[in-house]
């Protein structure tokens, strides 16, 4: 069965208390259950994490290599400074793996720091703007192979 990590950074546990007019109302939990729904129905099978550390995350990178498992990542502000993911995410696409950005809100939409992703150039892919359901259609690109 398809495997895929959903991989969260920093502040993304305060969804739903944290600005809601701008990641909305629904809960961290909320996203899990979500992200489970979304997975049961596409056949594949997913494990949610959230993280406020950049180390924790590069950490889970690299246990990711290797392994054949997608990663659906939001890796929230470390996206726009962190080279040290962008590394470790070369590593992951380069043995292989897919990995696809995600954001629940449009970044080049918003503050000029958010126009740059320092990782979007090592992952398979982006898709940001459409609240949870970025999520979703991330995981339905993983289920298509
Ligand atoms: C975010 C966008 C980032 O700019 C921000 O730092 C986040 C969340 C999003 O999902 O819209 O924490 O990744």
């Amino acid at each position: 069965m398809t495997r895929a990590l959903v991989l969260n950074g920093p502040n993304l546990s305060l969804l739903g208390v944290r600005e809601p007019e701008v990641y909305g109302s629904l809960t961290a939990a909320d996203l899990a259950d979500a992200v489970a729904g979304w997975a049961g129905e596409l056949g594949i099978e997913t494990e949610t994490r959230f993280t406020n550390s950049e180390a924790e995350l590069v950490e889970w990178i690299h246990a990711a290599v290797g392994t054949g498992e997608a990663v659906v990542l939001n890796a929230a502000a470390f996206t726009h400074y962190s080279y040290a993911l962008r590394d470790a995410l070369a590593t992951l696409t380069g043995t292989g793996s897919t990995v696809i950005e995600v954001h629940i809100s449009n970044p080049a939409a918003r503050e000029e720091f958010r126009h740059t992703s320092v990782i979007a150039g090592v992952c398979t892919g982006t898709i940001a703007g459409f609240g949870f359901d970025s999520y979703r259609l991330a995981l339905s690109q993983i289920a298509r192979g």
